[in-house]
């Protein structure tokens, strides 16, 4: 399916999982009002369903791990999938079986969808002492000091996804996603709340801990090159941008607030992870929006009183941000 630019899905049928988390939030932000979208989440938030439903997004409140899908559509022009479950009781089972067979259970019913993109994690790499991966590098338990069920229930999920392409011969394009950031937050972010409540940031000891910053603009943007990747078998990609050390971007946190970090060595900390991208820029996906430019949108977006200097006066004269017109850009 050739889908082209994210314009391109105006007026599209889209199932969209996920639409109240940070990444959902990010792309419904955008497509609501373009495309037609069908929003698949349990909605535990009730006034974040208010909000979609009030920018045209139809919502269909549904646990994937086991409500009827009936309502969704068999046929949908793309399934957009961002659902993560991440027990805090670190509940294996509930994991599996939401983020496992919940997308199989969605795929089964939307089998006969143009495209599907899921999303998956960087976290499903085993360490490999900070050199880049390629998309066929080992896999591992990678994020389990932090949130244990997550990596081994993203491969599971990405092992249902492949099953279901094969089974119902649905276009599948599974994206690794490394950071993603902007002004729905993302991890940078929390590193900034760490600094303002004065709280060390974890690094792990074998430095730099280097990761890949997506934009949401950027990640919005390469939204169709990847739905025009999927194929049966499904088809794997790296997803992140400009890679960037933990340190360093914290370090510009502060350079842009009065924030001072500081970092304290875990061996429980994550280590570094960044991505080998090629296989992305092949699509034609590109970087628009420099990480630099992208803290300081997220910083005035989210905590604008903590912006000083240029930064702050930026912010007040409201200038617009450079990466403000990539919406419709094909990356
Ligand atoms: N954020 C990151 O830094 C990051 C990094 C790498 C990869 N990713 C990937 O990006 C995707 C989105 O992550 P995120 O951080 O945006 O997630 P998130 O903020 O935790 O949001 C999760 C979303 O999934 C929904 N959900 C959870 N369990 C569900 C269930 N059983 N049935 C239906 N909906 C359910 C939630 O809504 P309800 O609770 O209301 O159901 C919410 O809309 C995931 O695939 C994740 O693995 C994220």
């Amino acid at each position: 399916m050739q889908l082209g630019p994210l314009s391109s899905l105006r007026g599209r049928c889209v199932v969209l999982t996920g639409p109240t988390g940070q990444v959902g939030r990010a792309v419904v932000r955008r497509l609501a009002g373009e495309a037609e979208i069908i929003a698949v989440a349990r909605f535990r938030d009730s006034a974040a369903r208010e909000q979609l439903e009030a920018a045209g997004v139809r919502c269909v409140a549904a646990d994937l791990a086991e409500a009827d899908l009936s309502a969704l559509p068999e046929d949908p022009d793309a399934v957009l999938h961002f659902a993560v479950s991440k027990n805090p009781q670190a509940d294996f089972a509930a994991d599996l079986r939401a983020n496992a067979e919940g997308l199989g259970r969605l795929l089964s019913r939307c089998r006969r969808a143009k495209a599907v993109l899921v999303c998956s994690s960087a976290a499903v790499y085993a360490y490999a002492g900070g050199k880049p991966v390629s998309e066929d590098a080992p896999l591992g338990d990678n994020h389990r000091s932090l949130l244990p069920t997550y990596s081994l229930s993203k491969i599971a999920a990405e092992t249902v996804a492949r099953f279901a392409a094969r089974e119902f011969s649905v276009p599948v394009v599974i994206a690794r996603l490394s950071v993603p950031y902007g002004d729905e937050g993302g991890w940078p972010w929390y590193h900034l709340l760490m600094m303002q409540a004065g709280h060390a940031v974890p690094v792990h000891p074998e430095r730099p801990n280097t990761y890949n910053l997506l934009h949401e603009d950027d990640l919005v943007a390469h939204v169709p090159l990847l739905l025009a990747a999927a194929s049966v078998p499904a088809a794997t990609f790296n997803w992140g941008g400009e890679v960037v050390d933990i340190e360093t971007w914290c370090e510009e946190l502060g350079r842009i607030t009065a924030l001072e970090p500081r970092f304290e060595e875990s061996e429980r900390a994550i280590g570094a992870l960044p991505l080998d991208t090629s296989r992305l820029q092949a699509l034609g996906a590109r970087i628009r929006v420099p990480w630099r430019e992208g803290l300081r949108r997220m910083v005035a977006a989210r905590n604008p009183e903590l912006l000083r200097g240029e930064a702050a006066r930026e912010v007040s004269a409201g200038a617009r941000p450079r990466g403000a017109d990539c919406r419709d850009d094909p990356g």
